[in-house]
């Protein structure tokens, strides 16, 4: 996917990124401070808010290949499974129970698929809404701070859901987050925004190691992990 060009203007923020390419099949990163413009971007991406100008190439991507899951997991009212299985319904794909049973394992819900979606902790909401997201087999998943509730086995259960699709099936992955550990574990590129702005592109070794910004050097200094060793 690459980007051209692209404004939006929101009240005194303006997100303004020149140039930008997302490879696909690959897991890329997007991290900078709180109001830098990250979920504005997904959004733009999405389709959920317009650009002001410029244009997103999709590269053959339709809306159908696309989704997102946020911070807040927006639940249907009604089962696990109902939920699960919503996706599918509204493109009109026969949900084979073999697939249901196999992402509700994935999400550790499998004793759960009768319950009230809403009365799941909040962790198995996220779980849920991830499961939610993948099962109709999307090529670009956005991922805006899914994983900031949750526990570290929580995390790890959802990178290996990422690191499991990569094997099987490469799609591409756009995750924002703050936990630079997650980030630079799994993400084969890395994208710092600052500002409105795309400021640095790179693997994590370049981006996380070896800033050049002034502001990723910065963000990094304030991080209580160190990735310089
Ligand atoms: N409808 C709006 N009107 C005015 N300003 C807005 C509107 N929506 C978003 N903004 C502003 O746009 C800026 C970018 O917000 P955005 O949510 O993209 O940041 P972010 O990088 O995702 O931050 P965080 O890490 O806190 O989630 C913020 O300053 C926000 O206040
Ligand atoms: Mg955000």
């Amino acid at each position: 996917m690459r980007i051209t060009d692209l404004t939006r203007r929101q009240g005194d923020f303006l997100l303004k990124i020149d140039n930008a390419y997302f490879e696909p099949g690959k897991i890329h990163g997007m991290i900078g401070s709180n109001g830098s413009g990250k979920s504005t971007l997904a959004k733009l991406i999405m389709g959920i808010i317009p650009a002001d100008s410029g244009c997103i190439d999709y590269e053959g991507l339709t809306p159908r290949d696309i989704t997102m899951t946020g911070q807040k997991p927006y639940l249907l009212h009604s089962s696990v499974y109902q939920n699960l299985i919503y996706p599918l319904k509204i493109r009109g794909i026969e949900p084979r129970a073999e697939l249901v049973d196999q992402w509700l394992e994935k999400a550790g819900l499998q004793h759960k698929r009768k319950q009230y979606a809403l009365s799941l902790s909040s962790g198995e909401q996220q779980r849920l809404s991830f499961a939610r997201a993948l099962i109709f087999g999307p090529k670009l998943v956005i991922v805006d701070e899914t994983l900031s509730n949750l526990a570290p086995d929580g995390v790890r259960l959802f990178e290996s859901i990422m690191e499991q699709q990569q094997r099987e099936n490469p799609i591409t992955w756009i995750t924002i987050s703050h936990q630079l550990v997650h980030i630079s574990k799994l993400c084969d590129e890395v994208h710092f925004m600052e500002q409105g702005r795309l400021v640095q592109s790179g693997t994590p070794e370049q981006v996380l190691k070896h800033p050049t910004n002034p502001s990723v050097i910065q963000y990094l200094a304030n991080t209580e992990v160190s990735f310089k060793g």
